[in-house]
């Protein structure tokens, strides 16, 4: 049986993903930060597929919670087949995780190389692994990650970050897919932009308030125009199931880096330089002490 872990997989394009892959057979972990949610989550899956799915605690917020999640599935598990960066939050009011890093670049970005990195171990032991990470169309108007971008400022922009956030994790795809290349690792990373999608992300962060009324614009916009949860997990599901993909790519709606929605394609003519993508990593590697990467 494959295995699968996927980071807050209790919500809309996780929730989504998680669905699919049992039905395709996988036993998946569900990381997430709520045990209450994840549990009802699994409750609603058909019965036939709830043994195959597990609630696995991870706060990305918290390294020791990261640490705990990859301890319990490493002393659990000989294989790793996929691992879905999936978890997000958008345009959060000004906060820090528990390290003290801007709560959009420490989940999104760093929380997961964190995790992924202490799973690498399990990765390089299964043929044919992948690595997701969910970026956004956002990213385009993010800013490549600087150290002092790491940290919460008074310059500090809800939006800004959360696009540099998904710019970081088209890099951090980019930069696993090259240690993957460099170490003959027989794994994928790959990037995926799911496009539109209407989920708890905007409403979450209308809810949490502090980006005015672009809050409620963005909850409407998706409720009438964006995807279901089911259409919008397509590029990250291709990530995992195509045969087709290629380490390091990059698939979005279309084929496109800007689309709202459609089919999921690979995106063509995407690059980023080689020295951005080695100053990411060197920045990575030390902030985090990353093993791996
Ligand atoms: N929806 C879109 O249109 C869209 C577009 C582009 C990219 N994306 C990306 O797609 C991914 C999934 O988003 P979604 O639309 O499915 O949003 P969602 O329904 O809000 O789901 C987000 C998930 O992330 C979890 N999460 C947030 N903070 C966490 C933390 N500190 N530790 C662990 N889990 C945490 C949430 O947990 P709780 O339920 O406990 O809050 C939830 O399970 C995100 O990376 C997002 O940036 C979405």
């Amino acid at each position: 049986m494959k295995i699968g872990i996927i980071t807050g997989a209790n919500s809309g394009l996780g929730y989504a993903s998680t669905q699919k892959l049992l039905k395709e057979g996988y036993y998946i972990y569900m990381a997430c930060r709520s045990e209450e949610k994840t549990l009802e989550a699994i409750k609603s899956f058909d019965p036939q597929l709830r043994d195959q799915v597990e609630y696995v605690h991870c706060d990305l917020s918290s390294f020791d919670s990261i640490r705990e999640c990859a301890t319990y599935v490493l002393n659990k598990e000989k294989q790793l087949n996929v691992l879905m960066l999936n978890a997000g939050l958008m345009a959060t009011p000004p906060s820090e995780t528990k390290e003290g890093y801007e709560m959009q670049i420490g989940v999104n970005v760093l929380g997961h190389a964190l995790l992924a990195d202490l799973l690498v171990p399990l990765i390089k032991t299964t043929p044919d692994a992948r690595v997701i990470s969910l970026s956004s169309v956002a990213s385009n108007s993010g800013r490549p990650l600087q150290k002092q971008m790491l940290k919460l400022t008074k310059e500090y922009r809800p939006w800004q970050s959360y696009s540099n956030s998904k710019l970081g994790d088209v890099y951090y795809a980019k930069a696993l897919a090259q240690y993957f290349r460099e170490q003959d690792i027989d794994a994928l990373s790959i990037a995926a932009h799911p496009g539109g999608t209407a989920s708890q992300l905007q409403i979450n962060t209308r809810k949490m308030g502090g980006v005015g009324i672009s809050g409620p614009f963005w909850v409407y916009v998706m409720k009438f125009f964006g995807m279901t949860i089911h259409q919008g997990a397509l590029s990250q599901l291709m990530g995992v199931l195509s045969s087709e993909v290629k380490n390091g790519d990059y698939i979005g709606p279309k084929g496109s880096g800007s689309a709202f929605k459609g089919n999921p394609k690979v995106i063509e003519n995407y690059s980023v330089s080689q020295s951005e993508l080695d100053d990411f990593r060197t920045l990575l590697k030390t902030e985090l002490g990353l093993q791996h990467f």
